[in-house]
């Protein structure tokens, strides 16, 4: 490597400039190097600024150990702050410190126009297709298989009613009302059946879906969730999955939503 001219170097090996280095390049690493790691995501604020004072302290610790180096290190600020001939360095800095302090302190203070946090889509569009348990199940069109099978309904119900209160029970209460005995621990709260605003309005492969699927399994336009709704197809088979949906609409009278017929006339 060729040698540094001398200007340069006069500060490569200054404390004070090799301190402003090393925080400008900590800064760097944390704000923009970390983000495109694979697998990390952007550094939040508060955690940049942690980070910096812990370097900040560390490299005070270091210019201070050495009795030259700390003298040397205050050099440029004592110069900075009493030097007649950087007098314009001294003005331009107690503006640029006064301005900055100024819109940090205005940019806590105004009112911002962002919605509330927590809008979220309750019933966000289903996916087409999803994978049950390794199997894939397309969504669309799909209806209750169990209806099919008339005679044995009855059957099906007992067992969705065993599924339901051996499941469901503790989230979306007994009257299926979302009133468990847990319900009120959750925010969102447990989905109210006997309300026209739940599966009154869905086809029974969306509820097939979110209950298969559960909390963890909604779309990002359903965020922020923090829903409790389990993933049941963790612990239930396809066919209690459909059991426990005939019971919802057999116990609550409401009738599924059925998929429009696209009839060749239309288009
Ligand atoms: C630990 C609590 C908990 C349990 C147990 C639970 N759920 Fe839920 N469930 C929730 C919460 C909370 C929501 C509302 C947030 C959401 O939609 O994910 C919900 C939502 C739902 C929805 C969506 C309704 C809609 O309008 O989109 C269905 C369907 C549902 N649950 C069915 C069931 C079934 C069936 C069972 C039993 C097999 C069950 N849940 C067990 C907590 C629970």
């Amino acid at each position: 490597m060729s040698p540094l001219p001398p200007g340069i170097k006069r500060y490569t090996e200054h404390p004070f400039w090799q301190a402003v280095g090393i925080l400008v390049v900590a800064f760097a690493v944390v704000v923009w190097v970390i983000p495109i790691l694979p697998g990390s995501a952007i550094v939040p604020k508060s955690v940049v600024l942690q980070y910096m004072v812990t370097v900040l302290v560390g490299v005070l610790i270091y210019v201070s150990d050495n009795e030259a180096r700390w003298r040397r290190f205050k050099e440029p600020i004592h110069a900075v702050l009493g030097e007649p001939r950087l007098r314009v360095v001294r003005t331009t800095l107690l503006v640029v410190v006064t301005a900055l302090v100024g819109l940090v302190a205005y940019g806590q203070v105004s009112t911002t126009v962002a919605a509330p946090p927590n809008l979220r889509s309750i019933h966000p569009a289903p996916p087409t297709e999803i994978t049950f348990r390794g199997k894939s199940i397309t969504l669309t069109g799909l209806e209750n298989p169990l209806r099919a099978h008339p005679d044995s309904l009855a059957a099906y119900l007992a067992e969705g009613k065993r599924v339901y209160y051996q499941n469901c029970l503790p989230c979306h209460g007994d009257h299926l009302d979302g009133q468990g005995h847990f319900a009120h621990g959750f925010n969102p709260i447990p989905a109210n059946f006997q309300d026209n605003g739940t599966i009154a309005q869905l086809t029974e492969s969306f509820v097939f879906w979110r209950v298969a699927k559960g909390g963890p399994g909604l779309p990002r336009e359903g965020t922020p969730w923090n829903s409790a709704m389990p993933k049941w197809e963790d612990f239930l088979t396809e066919r209690e999955i459909w059991s426990v949906i005939l019971f919802l609409y057999d116990q609550t009278g409401w009738t599924p939503r059925t998929w429009e017929k696209t009839g060749s006339d239309h288009d």
